[in-house]
């Protein structure tokens, strides 16, 4: 096929067969669900890593069911970027600070009192309202140059536009850029932040692999990317949320000053964007794959309970992967009401919330929301549950 940044000839590099998008969750196990493959590829002229098969996102977010979490781990990311932003005078008093995919809102919240105003713009409508009705205001919009020029129109342009973990969402990335640009004020930033391909890699998160996510970004893939939309990256944050994330500082003008982390940053990413490097991380899939379904098939001969830890698109593509159903584990544990009652595609597990008793407490929790380990653990074993173990399926299957 052909990439979606530079239009270069990509190569087949992991296959993990066809599933329903990973956030459909059912309203009951008999509900039936079209299902797409999942198959990553990687350009070797600008070092992109991409989805070869692409839903609309019309069909993906319009009804989406992702609330962000409240997260200590998440909450003292968000207060690290403000104190970036501030500290490179990226944003003051007189900023005008717009978030694309800002969901209900938890990283505009840490910019009040920082900047002059802010502003989400989220296309699922329910989240939308959500985030209007708890003081965040939010156009319940996709991103796109008509709804940037209405903003424009209205507030004028922004001195900073965020879009952490959403670029990556879009088949196509250049009608967002160019509505940033639109948006962007003169000398203006853009920050994009995304889950960073080569911790991906470095890390075996095949799991990372889900319909939403159609582009696995580097430095370098962003740096090609950027360039087409008359923008350079400035700087380079590594941050440890979503299993590895990077933040990428962009602003306008192919030259300009640029951090010392920038080179540093693509030096080390060559490490891991080659074929080399790809084939070695699909056959790590694999043998995760083969190690937990072994495991798990093993605790539940042995007549051990087994619940899954979040409801995550990763767990749906692990669980999927690895061919493990509601048979093996009966449900799945998570904090997001929206979710609760609802099952997880293809393996149909049932969705509880935390602290509920009347399902048993398991011998065992797989950790599908491995990104958050200690905290989750750690209010386990607050909650007065001493006994329960974690199986953590990624980098390496591990039991805690
Ligand atoms: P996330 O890691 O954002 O996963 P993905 O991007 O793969 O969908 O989602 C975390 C999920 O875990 C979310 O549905 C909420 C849930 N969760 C809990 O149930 N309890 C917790 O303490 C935390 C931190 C998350």
């Amino acid at each position: 096929m052909t990439c979606r940044i530079c239009a270069a000839r990509t190569r087949e590099v992991l296959h993990l067969g066809s599933s329903p998008p990973a956030n459909w969750l059912k309203v009951a196990p008999e509900e039936e669900q079209e299902s797409y493959p999942l198959v990553l590829e990687w350009c070797a002229s600008c070092l992109n890593v991409q989805l070869r098969d692409t839903l609309p996102a019309e069909v993906l977010y319009r009804d989406y069911l992702y609330v962000t979490p409240q997260s200590a781990t998440l909450e003292a990311h968000y207060a690290a970027l403000v104190s970036y932003l501030v500290g490179a005078g990226l944003i003051d008093e007189r900023a005008f600070v717009v978030e694309v995919g800002s969901n209900i809102g938890h990283f505009l919240r840490h910019l009040a009192g920082t900047v002059r105003r802010s502003l989400g713009v989220d296309p699922a409508r329910q989240i939308a309202d959500q985030a209007t009705r708890s003081g965040i205001p939010t156009v319940p919009e996709f991103f796109n140059r008509q709804t940037a020029s209405l903003i424009v129109a209205e507030y004028g342009n922004a001195e900073l536009v965020v879009a952490r973990h959403c670029l990556a969402h879009n088949a196509s990335p250049h009608e967002m850029l160019a509505a940033a640009s639109t948006l962007m004020a003169e000398d203006g930033h853009l920050l994009i932040e995304n889950a960073y391909v080569i911790n991906t890699i470095e890390y075996g998160e095949f799991d990372q692999v889900y319909h939403e996510h159609m582009f696995y970004y580097s430095l370098s893939a962003m740096r090609a990317l950027l360039r087409l939309h008359g923008m350079r990256v400035v700087d380079v944050l590594r941050a440890p949320v979503h299993g590895g994330s990077i933040v990428f500082l962009a602003a306008r003008g192919l030259d300009g000053p640029v951090s010392h982390r920038v080179d540093e940053c693509l030096t080390a990413e060559s490490r891991y964007l080659n074929i080399e490097a790809l084939k070695q991380f699909a056959s790590g899939a694999q043998q995760t794959a083969r190690h937990l379904r072994a495991l798990v098939l093993a605790l539940h001969r042995q007549g051990r309970l087994i619940h899954a830890y979040g409801a995550t698109a990763k767990g749906a593509t692990l669980l999927n992967y690895t061919g493990i159903t509601r048979d093996v584990i009966p449900y799945c544990v998570d904090s997001t009401p929206l979710k609760q009652g609802r099952f997880l595609p293809m393996s149909n597990i049932e969705i509880i919330p935390e602290g509920s008793a009347e399902h048993g407490r398991p011998d065992f929790y797989l950790l599908t929301a491995w990104n958050y380990q200690e905290e989750i653990i750690a209010k386990v074993r607050a909650s007065g549950n001493t006994t329960s173990r974690f199986i953590v399926p990624i980098p390496v299957v591990r039991v805690l």
